[in-house]
């Protein structure tokens, strides 16, 4: 059996991507920038199973995957199958998987944890099937598995590129640093998977047009202004470009809503702040949850201000995804005489 373990963080996007222009390559309709943050980590094991390989009679084509202590849905499985599909292709294997993960977000609450998932997969599954990828190969493979997990292969801020397959993935970009305020809402299961909505909004918003050409145009500006280290333009840019996100989202047919009243009242509460001198800008993911970036001497009196509106965690750049566990097991057996 060779295994490999590897962490990841969620990203949090400054310009958001939503939208695909290919969706089995999971190609965006436009570029992304996003931070990765230091907490919420997904650890994924992936252990290879030479007795479960298509060879045998018992094979029943499927990998097992269990989150959180728990047996996996048939859904979350299928997804992670279809994934692992495409590095068998790669490694020219036919073995099986048992796919053994815990998350420290809550799932499908907006945080984001389908971005580290899939780059804490991506980056164990390549080491367990034997890929010798590089971070950019290693982005693109997250990509497949779910379009934001390809930022999560960078370290604090990444913009992820649009483009044809080769040249769709995430790489560093400097800029101001920065904190965030992450105030959760509430850690229900989204009753809309951003997939999708994402759909949805493609097929159905009359706004789309102008949201792929305005992401265009935020994506440069946000681009420029963390060339400048100019946080408050990186503040503004993030903070009017969710809230286009969700204008887009909110008129497709039928429409989506992700904000809360205590989603607004915390992006009403935040430019009240601003007003004040405390400078702070908001942005949301397809759910209630509220990010608030900050400079950092002023992350705590924020934190303190807006812990009325929910549970708040005070989180700053984090690393891309890594392998914390190399696959011990395989490099013993390749020795001669270590036995099984
Ligand atoms: C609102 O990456 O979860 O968080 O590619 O279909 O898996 P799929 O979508 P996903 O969408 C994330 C959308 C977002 C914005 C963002 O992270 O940029």
């Amino acid at each position: 059996m060779t295994t490999a373990t590897a962490r990841a963080y969620p990203n949090i996007a400054l310009v958001k991507y939503w939208g695909k222009q290919d969706e089995d390559l999971i190609l965006p309709v436009a570029g992304s920038l996003s931070l990765t943050l230091d907490a919420f980590p997904t650890t994924t094991t992936v252990a290879l199973d030479a007795a479960t390989g298509t060879d045998t009679g018992t094979d029943t084509g499927i990998d097992t995957f269990s989150l959180n202590g728990a047996v996996a849905t048939a859904d979350a499985t299928g997804r992670v199958t279809r994934f692992l599909d495409r590095v068998r292709e790669l490694a020219g294997s036919e073995t099986r998987a048992t796919v053994t993960s815990t998350n420290e977000a809550p799932t499908g609450a907006g945080l984001a944890s389908s971005a580290s998932g899939f780059a804490a997969l991506a980056t164990a599954a390549a080491a367990a099937y034997g890929l010798d990828l590089d971070r950019r190969d290693l982005s693109r493979l997250a990509r497949r598995g779910s379009g934001s997990a390809s930022r999560s292969l960078v370290d604090g801020l990444a913009v992820w590129h649009a483009g044809d397959d080769a040249h769709s993935y995430a790489e560093a970009v400097a800029g101001p640093d920065m904190r965030m305020v992450i105030v959760t809402v509430d850690t229900a299961q989204k009753a809309v998977s951003s997939r999708a909505a994402m759909r949805r909004t493609a097929l159905t918003s009359p706004f789309f047009p102008a949201w792929i050409s305005s992401t265009e145009e935020s994506l440069a500006a946000m681009l420029e202004a963390c060339a400048a280290d100019d946080f408050t333009r990186v503040g503004r840019i993030t903070e009017s470009h969710a809230l286009r996100m969700h204008a887009v989202i909110q008129s497709c047919d039928p429409p989506i809503r992700y904000l809360a009243p205590t989603s607004v009242a915390v992006f009403d509460a935040v430019a009240a702040l601003r007003e004040q001198g405390l400078e702070a800008y908001s942005t949301a993911d397809a759910g209630p949850n509220v990010a608030v970036i900050v400079r950092p001497e002023q992350a705590e009196d924020l934190r303190d201000a807006l812990a009325g509106f929910g549970s708040v965690r005070l989180v700053g750049a984090g690393d891309g995804a890594r392998l914390i566990d190399a696959g011990a097991t395989a490099a013993a057996e390749a020795r001669p005489g270590a036995g099984a």
